[in-house]
C-alpha cells in the first residue's frame, strides 16, 4: 500500500492505549484549559485520526507563514495549509506548559486533547490577512474561508497534542466516520491495492456517480473510497446526514457490491479551492489511496477560483516527489442528450452547451424545494427523493 505522507508509518495522535487514555483524562481535570474554535478542534480530530501524518501538533507562527507562502514548513515538510490553533484570549493558560483543549462543538465542552504548549505567539491581523491571501487567493471577507480564518483570534498556540476523542463525529456518524487508520486497515482487509478517492461535500448526482465510474475504469482500480466531509459547512450547504443517506442509496442501487467504501472524515470545509485540493490529496494518501479525483471547481465557492485551478496547482506548486498519490483530473462532466450518457465535455468536442443536461445549483435547489424531481439524466430518482424530502421539511 502507498506510504503515508512524510513517514513510513501512519502517526495517529489519538491515544489508543486504554490505561494511558484514562490517565490523561484524569490529568486533564486538573490542567488549565481553554475552549478552542471549531477549526482548531477539527484539526485535532484530523491529527488524532492519522489523516495529518506526520504532524505531531499545531504549527507555530514561523511554520504557518512558511506553509502559507511556500507550501512547506521551516523544516522542509511539504504541507499546503497551516494547521493552527488560534485563540482570542490566553487568560487562564498563560505560562502553563500543558493545557487541556476543550471542544466547542459538544455540549459541556469536554476535553478533546491535551497539548504541550511550546509557544504562545501573538498573531497580527496583517499576518492573518496575508496568510489568507496566500491560502485562499483573496482577502475578501465575503469568502467563507477567509472570514473564518481572519477571525480565529489573536494568539497562536503551538506544540504537540494527544487526542482523547473524535469530537461529535463518532457519535453522530457511527457508520460513516472513519479514521485514516481504519480506512487503511479496511483497504488491506479487502486486498485492494489501487484505490481512487472521491472527495465530496455534496449529494452525488449522475455526473458525480459517472465520474467515479470513469475514474475506476480508466485507472483500473480495485475500488473507490467515497470520502465525505462531515464537519461544518457554509449556510445553505446540505447537511452531512442527508448527503450520507443519498450517497449510500446511490451506491446500494447503482454500484456492484464490494467496489465502494462510503466513509467520512471530521473536518470543517475551508473552501480553499486549489490549496484544499492539495490537502485533500495528502490526507487521502494517508488513508491508503493511490489516486484522488479532482474535477471542476474542486473545493471551490462562488467564482473565486478558475474551474480547473485545483488541477493546475499540482503542476505549479507541488514539487516532484512531494507526494506519492496521483491525481485523476476530470473535465466538466454532464449528461449528453446526443450520446445518451454522461461524458466529460472534452470527449464530446462536437457538442454545444445545449447538447448537455446542465442545471445550476440554485435551479436544482428550487426544484427540490417544490417537490419536483430533477430529470433522471441529472439525478437518480432515489437520490432526488431523499433530497426532496429534506428540502420540503426545511421549507415548510
Ligand atoms: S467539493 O467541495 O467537495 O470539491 P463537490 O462535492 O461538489 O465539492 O465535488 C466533489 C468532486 O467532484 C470534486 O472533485 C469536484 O471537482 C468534482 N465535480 C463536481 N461536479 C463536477 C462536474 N459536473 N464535472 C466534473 N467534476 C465535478
Amino acid at each position: 500500500m502507498i506510504k503515508p505522507h512524510g513517514a513510513d508509518e501512519l502517526k495517529p495522535l489519538f491515544v489508543y492505549d486504554t490505561e494511558k487514555h484514562h490517565a490523561l483524562n484524569k490529568e486533564a481535570e486538573s490542567l488549565p484549559s481553554i475552549v478552542v474554535n471549531s477549526a482548531a478542534a477539527a484539526n485535532a480530530v484530523m491529527m488524532g485520526a492519522g489523516y495529518f501524518t506526520p504532524l505531531t501538533g499545531y504549527m507555530n507562527l514561523a511554520d504557518s507563514l512558511s506553509v502559507a507562502e511556500n507550501l512547506q514548513t521551516t523544516g522542509g515538510l511539504f504541507w499546503p495549509v497551516p494547521i493552527v490553533n488560534i485563540v482570542d484570549s490566553i487568560d487562564g493558560i498563560e505560562g502553563a506548559g500543558r493545557i487541556a483543549l476543550r471542544d466547542p462543538n459538544v455540549e459541556g465542552n469536554p476535553v478533546l486533547a491535551i497539548m504541550d504548549v511550546e509557544a504562545i505567539e501573538p498573531v497580527s491581523a496583517e499576518q492573518l490577512s496575508s496568510m489568507a491571501e496566500q491560502i485562499f487567493g483573496t482577502t475578501d471577507a465575503a469568502h467563507p474561508g477567509v472570514s473564518t480564518f481572519t477571525s480565529l483570534g489573536k494568539y497562536m498556540l503551538s506544540g504537540p497534542i494527544e487526542v482523547l476523542n473524535f469530537s461529535y463525529f463518532q457519535a453522530d456518524f457511527p457508520d460513516t466516520f472513519r479514521t485514516a487508520v481504519e480506512i487503511r486497515n479496511e483497504i488491506a482487509e479487502r486486498g485492494w491495492e489501487k484505490v481512487v478517492a472521491f472527495q465530496t461535500r455534496n449529494p452525488m448526482h449522475r455526473a458525480h456517480e459517472e465520474l467515479c465510474r470513469m475514474a475506476m475504469e480508466d485507472l483500473g482500480t480495485d475500488g473507490i473510497l467515497i470520502h465525505m466531509l462531515l464537519g461544518k459547512l457554509k449556510p445553505g450547504d446540505i447537511p452531512a446526514e442527508v448527503r450520507d443517506a443519498s450517497i449510500r442509496k446511490m451506491v446500494e442501487v447503482y454500484f456492484p457490491p464490494n467496489t465502494v467504501m462510503v466513509t467520512g472524515y471530521g473536518f470543517d470545509m475551508l473552501y480553499a479551492g486549489p490549496r484544499e485540493a492539495v490537502l485533500h490529496a495528502l490526507f487521502r494518501q494517508n488513508s491508503g489511496c493511490s489516486h484522488l479525483i479532482v474535477g471542476r471547481d474542486h473545493a471551490g465557492v462562488g467564482d473565486y477560483y478558475g474551474p480547473f485551478d485545483a488541477q493546475t496547482i499540482f503542476d505549479e506548486r507541488v514539487p516532484d516527489g512531494a507526494m506519492e498519490i496521483e491525481i485523476y483530473n476530470a473535465d466538466h462532466t454532464a449528461y449528453s442528450k446526443k450520446l445518451d450518457k454522461v461524458v466529460m465535455m472534452k470527449d464530446a468536442p462536437d457538442h454545444s452547451k445545449d447538447d448537455f443536461v446542465l442545471l445550476s445549483g440554485t435551479k436544482v435547489r428550487e426544484m427540490l424545494g417544490k417537490g419536483i424531481a430533477p430529470p433522471p439524466e441529472f439525478s437518480r430518482p432515489e437520490v432526488a427523493k431523499i433530497l426532496m424530502d429534506y428540502y420540503q421539511i426545511l421549507d415548510s
